[in-house]
């Protein structure tokens, strides 16, 4: 039971309407407002700013300060000590595993990394041109046509296969999107690989060739995705949490968030960062860029920059810059001029007012194209590469939410419209 209250007074009730206050573990208490449709009123929040939609253990950020915990591990130790799998298992299951348990998980997800023969039918239906998210999301969404072994949701086990399955095909089948793309072979998954170069090797290996990817590259791709593996409740994670709370299977809830991530307000910034930085093209560009961001005639953003959350650097930036340095150095391309162009705009940014008074920092998708440029990725792949680490952060929240009681997502409205009027006679 609360032992916090609100009080709520509105002008023409009689009396204030008290509303519970809970406390989370960490982090801004909430107002269960709830009861509030009972009185007749709705509370009003478009884009959710200040509106906690429900409980999770799972991740929590501190925007001002710049903190992102995965079930209570700094973000920073995770990329320095943990590993890509070891961080979906961490997710999924709320502990470190022990060396058993992760050489156990690495083993399942082994198994399930090949997808039925018939998917790559679907793939010779789309145009070579399509865009990779396009056609990531249709087959993501037409995996439930084959598991149907898998889809009571009340199931644990059913739930953990799933989030097993879709965990270990991401990243198959955003190398079949780009494979698609380039007119060559699909790749099979090799199971004597890690997960990150499996992918590289899916991705850049031929049948003509022998294996071979750099450990350089594997490592900076593994924690590109560990960086990127949940993020609380954000667009693309809460459109999960919204499908799945009507009951729909858990492979059309993690094409819905496919989806939403591809937006280039969300995860498709990571390709619109390098868009911009081909258009700003030198630095003596870089101050019109600016000028433009600030200008709210234009409807031009500085890409890269910026979070509902983060007033301070976002943590995951500060790391994949340094990776930047590394995976670039390995390259022999340290004095990438888009790599410049980025530092340059990154050092006339943090020094703007415009910026400071926004608190306009780099965020995880600033750096992050330019690494996976280095790596051959087209940019039209970045967002893929996205959906592929925020996988299991999607997948942990839905099986979150169906491991707890839960009502179906539905939000109400402050309408605006016209009131009833007759059908002209
Ligand atoms: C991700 O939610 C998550 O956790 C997302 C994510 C994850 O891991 O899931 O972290 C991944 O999506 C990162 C964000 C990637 N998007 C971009 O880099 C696109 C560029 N950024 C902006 O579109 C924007 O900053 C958002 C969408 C990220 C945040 O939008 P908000 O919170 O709605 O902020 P806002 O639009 O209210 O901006 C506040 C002010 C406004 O100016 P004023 O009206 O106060 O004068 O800041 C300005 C905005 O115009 N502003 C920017 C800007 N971002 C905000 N001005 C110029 N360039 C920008 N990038």
């Amino acid at each position: 039971m609360s032992e916090k209250k609100a009080q709520l007074t509105i002008d023409g009730k009689d009396s204030p309407i008290e509303l519970p206050v809970y406390s989370g573990s960490t982090g801004p208490d909430v107002v269960d407002v709830r009861s509030l449709v009972g009185e007749g009123i709705f509370t009003y929040d478009p884009g959710f700013v200040s509106t906690a939609a429900c409980d999770s253990d799972i991740t929590y950020i501190d925007g001002g300060a710049g903190v992102l915990l995965h079930r209570g591990y700094p973000i920073e130790q995770l990329a320095a000590n943990s590993d890509f799998l070891e961080t979906c298992f961490l997710l999924l299951n709320g502990e470190l595993p022990s060396a058993e348990d992760k050489t156990a998980f690495e083993n399942q997800i082994r198994q399930h990394t090949m997808v039925d023969e018939q998917i790559h039918q679907f793939f010779r239906g789309f145009p070579r041109n399509a865009h990779p998210m396009a056609m990531l999301c249709g087959v993501v969404g037409a995996l439930s046509a084959f598991y149907h072994d898998t889809l009571d949701n009340d199931n644990p086990q059913h739930r953990m296969t799933a989030a097993v399955r879709v965990i270990a095909k991401m990243p198959t089948l955003a190398a079949m999107c780009f494979k698609h793309g380039v007119g060559q072979p699909f790749m099979y998954p090799q199971n004597d690989m890690g997960f990150a170069e499996n992918f590289l090797h899916m991705m850049f290996g031929t049948p003509c060739d022998p294996p071979r990817v750099s450990p350089t590259l594997s490592k900076a791709m593994d924690t590109i995705f560990l960086l990127h593996a949940d993020h609380e409740q954000n667009a693309s994670t809460s459109t999960v949490r919204l499908a799945g709370s009507t009951g729909t299977n858990p492979y059309a809830c993690i094409a819905s968030g496919i989806a939403a991530l591809w937006g280039p307000a969300h995860g498709g910034a990571n390709e619109a960062v390098l868009e911009m930085l081909y258009e700003i093209g030198d630095e003596s560009n870089i101050e019109d860029f600016i000028l433009r961001a600030k200008d709210k005639d234009d409807p031009f953003r500085l890409m890269g920059f910026g979070h509902r959350v983060y007033k301070n650097y976002d943590p995951r930036a500060t790391v994949i810059r340094g990776i930047c340095d590394e995976v670039l150095d390995e390259l022999g391309s340290d004095n990438d001029p888009l790599f410049r162009i980025a530092r340059k705009l990154e050092k006339i940014a943090l020094e703007d007012e415009y910026f400071i008074e926004r608190k306009l920092f780099p965020n995880v998708d600033f750096y992050s194209g330019i690494i996976l440029k280095a790596i051959g990725i087209p940019t039209s792949l970045f967002t893929v590469i996205f959906a592929t680490g925020r996988t299991p952060g999607w997948i942990a929240h839905w099986n979150e939410m169906l491991s707890n009681p839960y009502r179906i997502g539905r939000p109400r409205q402050l309408y605006k419209g016209h009131t009833k009027r007759d059908y002209p006679a």
